[in-house]
């Protein structure tokens, strides 16, 4: 089966691509030679993973996924949230996005956050979303080289940044990863 990735993240397809069944070609936005920026309008995660998917089903009828993340910090009521990308401005920078969210919690003792994703897949014309939650807690300061985004900041495991864990581990245990898991049992019970 043709899954195409709707993302032009290469971290995301990085992570993803290794996670789906070998059975599933995958094929990603730069494959199909798709370059046009997906709008991501909504406030919530939810519709704009399901408007990339769509955006991407409309243009090639093909089996899809999308997925939209967010970082929903409790003593911030929920920021960045769906706003997680462009955080500190228009050009996404994932620096200056932990600058930010530090400055924020500056002095602040209640430092719950969690990460959400949602996938939205679209098969046969059917639309399915998966959710995926990782808890934890945000850093007094950034810790570890690996990943991306607010890895360096989001601890899930005491004194431990999600910087500081390899790939691997992060997909056992991650909001992406988990909801991953579900999109895959999902495509196997469907004998994709
Ligand atoms: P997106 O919707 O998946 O592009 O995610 C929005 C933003 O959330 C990204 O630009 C990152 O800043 C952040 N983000 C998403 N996933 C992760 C992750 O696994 N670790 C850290 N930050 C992430």
């Amino acid at each position: 089966m043709k899954l195409i990735l709707a993302t032009a993240n290469p971290n995301k397809v990085k992570e993803i691509q290794p996670l789906l069944p070998d059975e599933i070609e995958v094929h990603t936005l730069k494959d199909i030679a798709y370059s046009k920026e997906i709008s991501e309008d909504h406030d919530n995660i939810e519709d704009n993973s399901l408007q990339k998917a769509m955006t991407i089903w409309e243009h090639t009828y093909t089996t899809c996924l999308s997925d939209d993340t967010g970082l929903f910090i409790n003593a911030l009521d929920g920021e960045p949230g769906v706003y997680s990308a462009m955080y500190a401005g228009e050009k996404r920078d994932d620096k200056k996005n932990i600058k930010k969210v530090l400055s924020n919690m500056k002095g602040e003792e209640e430092r719950s956050a969690y990460f959400k994703t949602v996938f939205t897949l679209i098969i046969d014309g059917e639309i399915h979303q998966f959710t995926g939650i990782l808890n934890g807690q945000i850093l007094e300061s950034p810790q570890g080289k690996n990943g991306f985004g607010y890895d360096p900041i989001f601890s899930h495991a005491p004194g431990l940044s999600l910087a500081e864990i390899g790939l691997e581990e992060k997909d056992k245990i991650s909001h992406r990863g988990i909801a991953l898991q579900k999109v895959v049992e999902f495509l196997r019970s469907r004998g994709k």
